[in-house]
């Protein structure tokens, strides 16, 4: 994981060029590494699309349009970025002429820009297109160049186990798994990514993460958003698919996965998948759905998610799930780890929270109180990146009584801004780093574990939108589960 400096030229086909995810993250994210001098000395952008009568010149204006929207100044710069770098290519239709030309265009440009054949072939499509490009790459012989070749696929990769099986058959029909970048944009932040530095780096942390030390795991990935305009999108796919299976997953993996024998992309993705493998199934009575009724942000009025444009009157989408896991292997017998998830909750804030156990005897009292406090190290993830180790501490004056208090980190107080994820990822797959990437067994695993849940008839829990979610969702605790959880 470093910079791109001596990483080899290439032509970074993106498909989807007219969308959403271009515009507002991936060309910006590009175009500011090439600022910052990151991206190799040849480098090129083939933006494809359907799009009728888009243009190279209509492509470059809309680029320029959206860097500005993105908070880019310097106008001058960026149209020489845009004129110099970006291409755009309309694909026909469906079928092999499609792709073949394509290919003609494809090596058109590198002839005319000196490249020296790597390629990148992103799909930044909705997923009902990933299988007919991934074909039409594949017939086309685009699967395979002289140089190298990098397929890059976006999230959702599946809509349950079957569909993961089937995605993963077709890819590896054209591409090889090293070659396949599957993303998970939660990879790309400087805060997950941390995860490991964190564990891995300090001797004093990864002595206690294990049984005999930690009492319970909270993992909460909390949104005050709802689902704004995608509310089309978002009833095909709800809370599990859209955040549990990968994001949480993520952030699972990183926090319960070994040692890896080296810091390298097998050993930690192998690391990972070991975890899934491991987790229990999940029984219907460790799992809470909700979906968010009508509430209130402040004074703001919120509607409920069955109020949401495109989505169903009677909808049975689940925009939050909270569960209770178990992972059955040496390390975290015995240990629950909660994971929560949801929209239009009280307040945005992605968070780990290990707590330790209590000391075996109470010695001493807490604030007069009863129970002595817990150890926990609480890991912010978004926003506020940091984490607090909270202890207990004698209060001054002749009692002897303890209070507890934090030690705190903060990421922005010691480096300053953090910077966008997107970007990581972008270097990561011109530098043929697959770390930060999903492999096939990895969504396979993820799949199986959090898959039955879609089919399981669970019951949906109303909760007002801007609240904590379901009162239900308590229920997965056991009284000793208490301890920092968000
Ligand atoms: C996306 C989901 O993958 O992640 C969105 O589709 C969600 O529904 C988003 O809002 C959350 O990402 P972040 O980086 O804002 O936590």
């Amino acid at each position: 994981m470093g910079t791109a400096a001596g990483a080899a030229s290439c032509l970074f086909v993106i498909f989807g060029a007219t969308g959403d995810l271009l515009r507002r993250k991936l060309l910006p994210a590009l175009f500011h590494l090439s600022e910052s001098g990151r991206l190799p000395p040849k480098f090129h952008v083939l933006g494809v699309a359907r799009g009728d009568g888009m243009t190279d010149a209509k492509f470059r204006q809309w680029a320029r349009a959206s860097l500005a929207d993105a908070g880019f100044a310097a106008p001058r710069i960026r149209h020489r970025w845009c004129d110099r770098c970006l291409h755009f290519h309309r694909l026909a239709a469906e079928g092999p002429t499609a792709f073949e030309a394509l290919r003609a265009r494809i090596s058109a440009l590198e002839r005319e820009h000196g490249l020296p054949g790597n390629r990148v072939f992103y799909l930044a499509l909705p997923p009902q297109a990933f299988a007919g490009t991934i074909e039409g790459l594949g017939r086309a012989g685009l699967n395979r160049n002289a140089g190298w070749t990098r397929l890059v696929i976006e999230k959702p990769f599946g809509r349950d186990l079957a569909s993961a099986r089937a995605l993963n058959a077709l890819v590896h029909a054209y591409f090889r798994e090293q070659d396949v970048y599957r993303i998970d944009h939660y990879l790309g932040k400087d805060t997950v990514q941390n995860l490991l530095a964190l564990r891995f780096g300090n001797a004093l942390f990864e002595s206690v993460w294990n049984r005999d030390h930690v009492q319970s795991v909270h993992i909460t990935v909390a949104e005050e958003l709802g689902v704004e305009a995608r509310g089309a999108y978002y009833e095909q796919t709800g809370a599990v698919r859209d955040m549990l299976q990968n994001h949480l997953a993520q952030l699972l993996t990183l926090t319960a996965m070994e040692p890896p024998a080296a810091f390298a992309a097998d050993s930690i993705r192998f690391e990972k998948i070991k975890v899934l493998r491991a987790a229990r199934a999940l029984s219907a009575d460790s799992v809470v759905l909700g979906q968010y009724a009508a509430g209130r942000q402040g004074r703001r009025r919120l509607r409920a998610y069955r109020g949401e444009p495109g989505v169903a009157p009677r909808s049975r989408t689940a925009t939050f799930a909270a569960l209770r896991l178990h992972i059955d292997n040496w390390r975290w017998q015995g240990v629950p780890f909660f994971l929560r998830t949801g929209k239009r909750l009280a307040r945005r804030t992605t968070a780990i929270a290990i707590n330790f156990r209590r000391t075996p005897v109470a010695l001493f009292k807490v604030n007069g109180g009863a129970a002595p406090a817990c150890n926990a190290l609480k890991i912010s993830l978004q926003p506020d990146e940091g984490f607090a180790l909270s202890f207990a501490v004698k209060t001054p004056g002749d009692h002897f009584e303890l209070a507890t208090r934090r030690m705190e980190f903060r990421y922005g107080d010691a480096f300053g801004e953090l910077s966008a994820g997107y970007e990581t990822l972008l270097l990561e797959i011109i530098e043929g780093d697959q770390t930060l990437f999903v492999h096939a067994d990895e969504t396979i695993a993820s799949w199986a574990l959090f898959g039955p849940l879609l089919t399981k008839k669970l019951p949906l829990y109303p909760y007002p939108a801007g609240s904590r979610g379901p009162a239900a969702a308590a229920r997965l605790r056991k009284p000793d589960d208490a301890g920092a959880d968000d």
